[in-house]
Formats: C-alpha cells, structure tokens, sequence
C-alpha cells in the first residue's frame, strides 16, 4: 500500500467505495458498519497521501488526530 501503485490506480471515490464496503473473500473488512462519513472521507484521503508522507509527518498527523478525539488509544 505504503509503494503508491494502488493510490496512482484508483481514484478516491473508488478507495472510499472500498473502504466503506471492504473486498469480500481477501479479509479487507468493510469500516462502513463501524465508522461515521467523516471519518471514512479521513481513511480515504490518508490512503491518497500516505506515499508522500515519511514517518515524521504520519507522527505528528496521528497526534492532531489524537487531540481532536478520535484516538484510538495506542500507548505510544
Ligand atoms: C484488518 C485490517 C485490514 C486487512 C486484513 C486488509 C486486507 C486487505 C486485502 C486482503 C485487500 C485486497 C488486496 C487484493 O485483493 O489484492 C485489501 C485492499 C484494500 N484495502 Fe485493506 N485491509 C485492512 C485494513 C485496511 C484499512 C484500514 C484501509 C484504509 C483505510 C484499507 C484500504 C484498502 C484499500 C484502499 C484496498 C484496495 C486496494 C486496491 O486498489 O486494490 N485496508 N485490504
């Protein structure tokens, strides 16, 4: 996912489509049942960005994220 083919290959709409609704039979689970619009709309742009982020500025993005509620309750 992190080498950007599959961000080149498909278009936000159908990444979104795919992680709402996830991909019967390959164990990639659908996030529709269990999270709001706004949060899919979130998972599909990070999926579009992550190539161009290094590890630094996942970091800081995961923190903002933690500061506006939406931890996941990682320790670190
Ligand atoms: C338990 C976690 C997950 C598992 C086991 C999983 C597994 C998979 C599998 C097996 C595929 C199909 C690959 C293929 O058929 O070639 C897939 C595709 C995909 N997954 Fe996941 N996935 C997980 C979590 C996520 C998350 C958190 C996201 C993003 C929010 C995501 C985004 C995608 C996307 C966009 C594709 C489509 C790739 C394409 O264009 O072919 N997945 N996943």
């Amino acid at each position: 996912m992190i080498s950007g083919n599959i961000q080149k290959a498909r278009s936000e709409a159908e990444i979104y489509w795919i992680v709402k609704y996830g991909i019967k039979m390959t164990g990639m689970p659908a996030f529709g049942p269990t999270h709001g619009e706004d949060e899919l709309w979130g998972l599909t742009v990070l999926v579009k960005e992550i190539p161009r982020m290094n590890p630094d500025h996942y970091r800081q993005l995961a923190e903002q994220e933690n500061g506006m509620g939406h931890g996941h309750g990682h320790a670190h």
